[in-house]
This record gives C-alpha cells, sequence and structure tokens, in this order.
C-alpha cells in the first residue's frame, strides 16, 4: 500500500514536471523555526496526511482567471472546490519584526515578474477560517523589477538561492494570521486572461507587544482585474518601471 502510494507520487511527480515545470513554497523558516511547506505531489498520498502550516494547493500550476476563489490560496475549480481556502491543521509562530524565508522550488527563467505578500488577522481559531471574499489583506512586502531590470521573481530570487524574504510588521498586533505570499509571472500576460498566479497561504500566530493594525484591506478574488495595471503587462517590449499590482505595503505604524 505505501510502496503503491509512493509510486504513484514518483509518476505524478514526474508527468508534473515534464508538462509543467512551474513551482511553489517548498518550505517556511519563521524566525529560526523550518516548518516543511505543504507539498502537493507527496503529501496527499501518505497516511496519515503531514501536517502542514501552508494551506493545501492542487500542485504547481497558476491560477490565470482572477475572479475565482483560487487567487486566494491557490486552489483548483476544474477539480471541485475542496482545494479552495481550505484550512490546514495546524499554524507556526513568529514575533512581529521577525523574518520569514520562503523557499521556492525550481523556477522556469521564462516566467519573470513580481513577488507579493499580503496578509490577513483571523476574527477566530485560524485552523477553521475561511475569508471567503471579505476584503481582509493588507500588503506587507512587494518587491517587483529593480532599476537595473532585474525581476523578484527570476534574477533576485536565483541570486538568493530561492529563498524570498519578508519581515512580519514589527509593530502588527499579535494574533492569527494568513500570510498569502504570490509569484505573479508574466510571460503572457500581454492579453487578459495571461498573467500567472502561484499563491500560498501560510497560517501563523504572531506574538509581540504591538498594537498597529491597518485601516485598508482588499480582498481576493477582487484585488486583480485584467485592468489592473500590471496584471496586463507585456514583460517583452516594456523596458521601463513595472506597476506592481495591488495597493500600496502597510507601513506598520512604523
Ligand atoms: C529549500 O528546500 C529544499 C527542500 O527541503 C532543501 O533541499 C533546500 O536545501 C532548501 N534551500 C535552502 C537554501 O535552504
Amino acid at each position: 500500500m505505501f510502496k503503491h502510494a509512493v509510486a504513484v507520487a514518483v509518476t505524478l511527480l514526474s508527468v508534473a514536471s515534464s508538462v509543467k515545470a512551474h513551482g511553489y513554497v517548498q518550505e517556511v523558516t519563521l524566525g529560526s523555526a523550518k516548518y516543511t511547506g505543504y507539498l502537493p505531489y507527496q503529501d496527499p498520498y501518505y497516511n496519515p496526511v503531514p501536517q502542514r502550516i501552508i494551506r493545501k494547493i492542487p500542485g504547481n500550476g497558476p491560477v490565470e482567471d482572477l475572479s475565482l476563489m483560487d487567487v486566494q490560496c491557490n486552489g483548483w475549480s476544474a477539480g471541485g472546490s475542496s482545494y479552495d481556502s481550505a484550512p490546514a491543521p495546524i499554524y507556526g509562530t513568529v514575533a512581529a519584526g521577525s523574518q520569514v524565508k520562503l523557499n521556492w522550488t525550481t523556477w522556469p527563467d521564462s516566467h519573470k515578474g513580481p513577488m507579493i505578500t499580503y496578509m490577513a488577522r483571523a476574527p477566530s481559531d485560524i485552523t477553521k477560517w475561511n475569508p471567503g471574499k471579505s476584503a481582509v489583506w493588507f500588503k506587507v512586502h512587494e518587491s517587483g523589477k529593480n532599476s537595473a531590470g532585474k525581476w523578484a521573481a527570476t534574477d533576485l530570487l536565483y541570486a538568493s538561492n530561492h529563498i524570498y524574504t519578508f519581515t512580519i510588521p514589527p509593530k502588527l498586533k499579535a494574533g492569527q494570521y494568513i500570510i498569502r505570499h504570490e509569484i505573479i509571472a508574466l510571460h503572457s500576460a500581454y492579453s487578459y486572461p495571461g498573467a500567472q498566479v502561484y499563491p500560498s497561504c501560510i497560517q501563523v500566530q504572531v506574538t509581540g507587544s504591538g498594537t498597529a493594525l491597518p485601516t485598508s484591506f482588499v480582498s481576493f478574488p477582487g484585488a486583480y482585474t485584467g485592468s489592473t495595471p500590471g496584471i496586463t503587462y507585456d514583460v517583452y517590449t516594456n523596458t521601463g518601471t513595472y506597476p506592481i499590482p495591488g495597493p500600496a505595503v502597510w507601513t506598520g505604524g512604523n
């Protein structure tokens, strides 16, 4: 039984990597604690299924229809709605002001684009909370194309060993949050639909004595449409500044 499960996983893995070599977050470091990500080609085949702090994803592929719930935490509408932001059974712990490191799997160099991170404060137990279409998300970090023309999701990611780093806002009020992190790949974004969103939702308990909370929020789906600057964008001909989609980064009462 176990052998069979592993064989299926290995087969799926090789099919997936030959057809669609995209990616996902495979490891999360909160301060100094390391957590394995949700591994879509392995975890479902184990009994019991390993408990992760990342909400489950169907695979390494993107979301292109930005009106779907899938764009929140990476879902799979074609396979039903069971993946759509289904809570994970556990969460990690991280102090406000500390660094979060997200380790991405192999990422194709054609898939240039920004890396963006949002958070949402859970009103109750995060292992049961599904934000739906409510406006609860605020942006905490973004990285697009720098002045040297280097892209976050390819150049900078490769230069840092596939590790993306951001800091939990130092004065953020303690509590449970979903960290929604994404790469938006722009290789087909010259028309809509075309931009490919690769979201991940990580459940954390933020600790600390801060009292700051943002006052404006966006929803997913909702924050991005075909007419959002940076969603429809010709990455091959635009040599200027790249407008990173979504609201301004919340400076966290700093
Ligand atoms: C990223 O995660 C993979 C899989 O766990 C691991 O092999 C690799 O060493 C990690 N990369 C870094 C830079 O820690």
